[in-house]
């Protein structure tokens, strides 16, 4: 571990639990890592009840549970008990799938706070070809269920290519449903989305419509349903202050225990992610070089380094930059400012032309098989 003495140190805010890797749906954007079936093994009740007590003595009060699919996890209700019991603000972040009105009973019982439904598109035939299992009637039951217990209701749904012209159909879904918030999450391309790109990146045109779409749409239910509408980096002149910054108020701990500044992180080069196993989570804050790796300005090569809004956005992305240019050093390559801004438009162009010859390359879903072919 090594030591960091000149930065100032905030404590995590955030801890994403991801408890498991296992899925029952195959969505071609997941954000796990492409290779995640070679992380097999899972931390037990009781690592995960450590870590959750250590991250809240350190200072985290808002608890993600994710995945995968966290309802894979039989332990989910005792994990949710035990979160309360520290003080937890805890977010469900789920599939739907498999969730019973017995199991939302149970879970509102241990003192789950929240549950954030995602549904893959507004029909039935594309949201089970997205999510690669039949799963949408059961969707819907579940946002209604989620509603009857008294949750606010939380539904996202992943904007792509393949759903994009569905955005009003999806916002009459979303108030059909009943939904208080619908957040409209395009893309982001890191793990299995970024694999998949050139046939889930929409055009400028498309994406410019939907979002006129949306923000018609908000004004009509203002006051009814709130709508975030989760823009696409890939067109936008300025990185985003990814993780709010490397380091500061973000923790995940992936299933096997391995703490990540942010999602991608295991994806990193050299950053010798810690184990939860090995380490307790304040020497893993404070002392991992992982954690240490891009706080601060000091690592920053230039546009960065003299740049008047590098403590704005961090720079952007550490994980886009190593994605699109090799170098994790790097200016994250949305930046305007960035030498490296023709990689995103090389990128743009080639979804493009692929979006021209649709058919000749097949999606690839999130499962064990193709995952495997990627380790
Ligand atoms: Fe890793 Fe942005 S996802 S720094």
């Amino acid at each position: 571990m090594a030591g960091s003495d000149k930065i100032n140190i905030t404590p995590p805010r955030w801890l994403l639990a991801e408890l498991t890797y296992a899925c029952p749906l195959q969505c071609p954007y997941c954000s796990n890592p492409l290779d995640y079936a070679k992380h097999s093994s899972e931390l037990s009740t009781e690592d995960w009840k450590r870590v959750l007590l250590q991250a809240r003595k350190m200072g985290a009060v808002q608890l993600g549970l994710s995945g995968g699919e966290p309802l894979v996890r039989r332990d989910l209700s005792e994990l949710v008990r035990h979160a309360r019991e520290l003080g937890y603000y805890s977010n469900l972040i789920t599939s739907g799938y498999g969730l019973t009105e017995e199991r939302i009973v149970e879970l509102k019982q241990a003192g789950l706070d929240h549950i954030q439904v995602s549904i893959q598109a507004s029909t039935q035939e594309l949201n089970d070809h997205i999510a690669g299992t039949v799963s949408y009637e059961h969707k819907r039951e579940v946002a209604h269920l989620v509603k009857k217990h008294g949750y606010p209701m939380v539904l996202c749904v992943v904007i792509h290519r393949e759903n994009i012209h569905q955005m009003q159909q999806i916002l009459e879904m979303a108030e059909e449903l009943g939904a208080d918030y619908l957040e409209l999450a395009n893309t982001q391309y890191y793990g299995w989305a970024h694999a998949n790109r050139d046939l889930l990146l929409p055009t400028r045109e498309q994406f410019e419509q939907a979002e006129a779409i949306a923000q018609a749409y908000k004004e009509k239910v203002a006051g009814k349903m709130k709508i975030y509408y989760v823009v696409p980096d890939y067109y936008e002149d300025r990185p985003k202050a990814c993780m709010n910054g490397w380091g500061t108020t973000f923790l995940t701990i992936a299933p096997d225990g391995v703490a990540l500044p942010c999602h991608s992180a295991r994806e990193l080069p050299g950053l010798d992610c810690p184990n939860v196993n090995d380490y307790s989570i304040e020497e893993i804050w404070n002392e991992s070089k992982a954690f240490n790796f891009f706080r601060g300005f000091d690592w920053m090569k230039e546009p960065c380094r003299s740049c008047d809004e590098k403590e704005k956005d961090f720079g952007g992305c550490r994980c886009q930059a190593y994605l699109l240019t090799g170098d994790m050093y790097n200016t994250d390559p949305v930046c305007s400012k960035s030498p490296n801004r023709y990689v995103v438009q090389e990128a743009i162009d080639s979804a493009k032309s692929a979006s021209l010859a649709p058919g000749e390359k097949p999606l690839i879903f999130r499962n064990s098989k193709n995952s495997r072919d990627f380790a």
